[in-house]
């Protein structure tokens, strides 16, 4: 229980992820003189966004951009990134959710580096070794920091592609305060022009806080090709499948334009989406209901892994996630907590290199947790004590609903001071975030 709530509550309720420094800030790997094949600068202003409906929101952006600039490359390619910080008070971070790089390079104030404050900056190096779809956001005061603005989308294209798509579009999904749902910076329906038998693949990324983002596309069957940035073995066609994202997660979506509009409709109604059409112009589909949930555990063919369910693992965690209440300042106030515990005082998972690790999670509670795991992606085992029949799925944001348990394993190849927190951010910052740590 919180029996040393009055004692740990005092550094968590105004702390975020990341604050609290645990390990002295240094480079685990050394800048190797070699030339970037790509370099980008990233700019942290305040600016004001104008959307698609005219609207205007003042965001925390990069470059002026909210979402920032959408960052694209290829799969090896060593990539410099300049973070710049002109007016954000608060300091801002690089994190490079999904992509699993030099703990170094993680961006996390407090752990893996400082907060780039006004007038600062900070260079970011790492290869880009996995192809896929991931996104970028600060990780200091992130659960202020991302509602404002303070993301993007990064992507890592095959080194070499047998059959690129015609059209490669990223919904990046997020709630302006004031202004609502929108997809980039279209709050309504976006409209584009697509001739029959072109192959579309959409890049889903749900930055959100808080609720779990729906999406059906109407019109056209489909296939999910990839979950977190990796892809599926064998993905069949689906129609009629509502797929859910939660904060932080990505689903990367194909289809063949049909003869007919196709439209993505996003949060289950048509006020936002994408419409495709001969000329973009035209009606919205009417969906054709009802739609079935998407479930990964059973979409896709068995492929090999490197370890299974029936592996020896060389530590074994479990993680419980539950909430409870308690008194902070004279104020009623809900934690979300993780064994019991509230940040800072939840365990750390001790782990050595090369260790095959096994991780149950259970939720307790009454609400959604999306549990992202920093530098690493989890081979998820089973669910509810029914193994995964279909393709294997990596994930490094996994949604457990409540009363959901999953068993995930991963190896621990990837040495550092790694973070394991609720994507929620409300839910970090109440609590519910650790770490995993190398020996
Ligand atoms: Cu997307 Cu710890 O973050
Ligand atoms: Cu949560």
């Amino acid at each position: 229980g919180l029996g040393h709530a009055h004692g740990s509550v005092a550094a968590t309720a105004g702390t975020q992820p990341g604050e609290r420094s645990l390990v002295p800030v240094t480079a685990l790997t050394e800048p190797t003189g070699e030339k970037a094949d790509a370099s980008f600068t990233l700019v942290a202003q305040q600016a004001q966004v104008r959307l698609q409906s005219g609207k205007t929101v003042d965001a925390w952006t990069y470059n002026g951009k909210a979402p920032g600039p959408e960052l694209r490359l290829k799969q090896g390619q060593l990539v410099e990134i300049t973070l710049k910080n002109k007016d954000i008070a608060e300091g801002v971070t690089l994190h490079w959710h999904g992509l699993d790089i030099p703990n170094a390079e993680d961006g996390v104030a407090g752990a893996t580096q400082d907060a780039v404050m006004p007038g600062e900056e900070h260079t970011y190096r790492f290869r880009a070794e996995q192809a896929g779809t991931f996104w970028y956001h600060t990780h200091q005061q992130s659960k202020e920091s991302v509602a404002k603005g303070l993301f993007g989308a990064i992507v890592v294209e095959p080194a070499q592609e047998a059959s690129p798509p015609d059209r490669d579009i990223t919904v990046l999904s997020h709630r302006w305060e004031g202004a609502g749902l929108a997809v980039g910076d279209a709050d309504g329906v976006r409209r584009i022009a697509a001739r029959e038998g072109e192959r579309v693949k959409l890049r889903l990324i749900h930055t959100d806080d808080w609720v779990i983002q729906s999406y059906r596309l109407i019109g056209a069957s489909f296939k999910v090709t990839a979950i977190d940035g990796t892809d599926l073995n064998a993905p069949g066609d689906l129609s009629r499948v509502r797929l859910s994202l939660p904060t932080g997660g990505r689903y990367d979506v194909t289809f063949t334009m049909p003869s007919r509009p196709v439209y993505l409709s996003v949060d289950g109604d048509k006020q936002t989406g994408i419409l495709f059409s001969a000329d973009g112009t035209g009606d919205i589909p009417e969906a054709e209901g009802p739609y079935a949930d998407f479930d990964p555990t059973s979409y896709g063919k068995p492929a090999d892994v490197p370890f299974h369910a029936d592996s020896g693992f060389d530590r074994e965690f479990e993680m419980v996630l539950d909430n409870e209440f308690g008194f902070y300042n004279g104020q009623f106030a809900a934690f979300d907590t993780i064994n019991g515990e509230v940040f800072p005082n939840t365990p750390m998972f001790m782990v050595g290199e090369g260790d095959l690790v096994k991780v149950t999670v259970a939720n307790r509670s009454a609400v959604e947790h999306p549990m992202h795991l920093h530098g690493h992606h989890m081979l998820v085992l089973s669910k509810n004590g029914e193994a995964v029949t279909g393709s294997p799925w990596w994930s490094d944001t996994l949604s457990v609903m409540p009363g959901d348990r999953y068993e995930v394993a991963f190896r621990a190849d990837n040495p550092g001071l790694w973070m394991d927190h609720c994507h929620n951010l409300v839910h970090a910052s109440a609590g519910m975030t650790m770490h995993l740590m190398y020996e």
